[in-house]
């Protein structure tokens, strides 16, 4: 199974700030290489940067959305198509902040899965319950919903490619984090609905947790069989956080 360390840097750094940060976790890897895969999601106006800057490097770049449509008169959007043209070759999608706070139902997230998958670039899917739908219970019922109705009957190649991020919405910023427990349970809960949707392609497919992960909680959660990595938001803004954290998935995992 393969083993991926994300930064999800959402609206912060310009790109003086971006590029110092990108440069510092570039050098950090040649002086101790990894063999975890390193992703980072700058915001759009410096991907183009970001990938010529790790080209060489075995770092990934990926967009923190897209829009699902190849093309048109969509203001303000920017296509899988484009994305791949500048060398970005991840994508964020259906993070609950899209989700929160642009109203992107399931229907538009498996949109974009296969817009970007047909344009050979691998989504980085995010589901995940709020603190009230964990509070009573309802879980399970929440993220399998969310799986389904984005996953489900789209094209063979897209299970080939898929990653899957789990982003419990009460741990996202908030220093809260799951319980190791909490985690591997509901990340085999994912492994097994994932079976139902994709068959048993869905063995292969990495799971990352993301929600408050930072050194200090790593080690327990890179810990977990069904975890295969983290979507990093607020450790990924300092090198030396997130560089420590591909360092500890390493050992614990690889
Ligand atoms: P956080 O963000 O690590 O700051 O909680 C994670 C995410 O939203 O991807």
């Amino acid at each position: 199974m393969r083993t991926i360390i994300a930064g999800n840097w959402k609206m912060h750094k310009d790109r003086r700030a971006a590029a110092d940060l990108l440069a510092e976790v570039v050098s950090g890897l040649r002086s101790s290489p990894s063999r975890v895969e390193v992703i980072v999601a700058p915001a759009f106006p410096f991907l183009e940067m970001a990938a010529a800057m790790v080209a060489e490097e075995g770092v990934r770049v990926a967009a923190q959305n897209c829009h699902q449509e190849p093309q048109g008169a969509y203001t303000g959007e920017v296509s899988a198509a484009m994305l791949h043209s500048i060398g970005v070759d991840h994508c964020i999608v259906g993070h609950s902040e899209r989700r929160q706070y642009y109203g992107e139902s399931d229907d538009v997230v498996g949109r974009k899965v296969a817009a970007l998958v047909a344009q050979g670039i691998t989504p980085i899917y995010c589901c995940g319950e709020s603190l009230e739908e964990r509070d009573r219970e309802a879980q399970f019922d929440v993220v399998a919903t969310q799986l389904h109705a984005a996953l489900a009957g789209q094209d063979h190649q897209v299970y080939g490619r898929l990653v899957v991020a789990y982003e419990p919405v009460w741990a996202i910023g908030t220093g809260r984090t799951a319980t190791a427990a909490q985690a591997q349970e509901m990340h085999a809960f994912i492994r097994s609905e994932l079976v139902t949707v994709a068959g048993e392609e869905a063995h292969d497919i990495p799971i990352l947790y993301g929600g408050s992960c930072k050194p200090e909680n790593a080690p327990e959660l890179f810990a977990c069989t069904d975890v295969n990595g983290g979507l990093i938001g607020g450790a990924s803004l300092e090198a030396s956080s997130f560089l420590e954290l591909v360092r500890i998935a390493e050992t614990v995992m690889a």
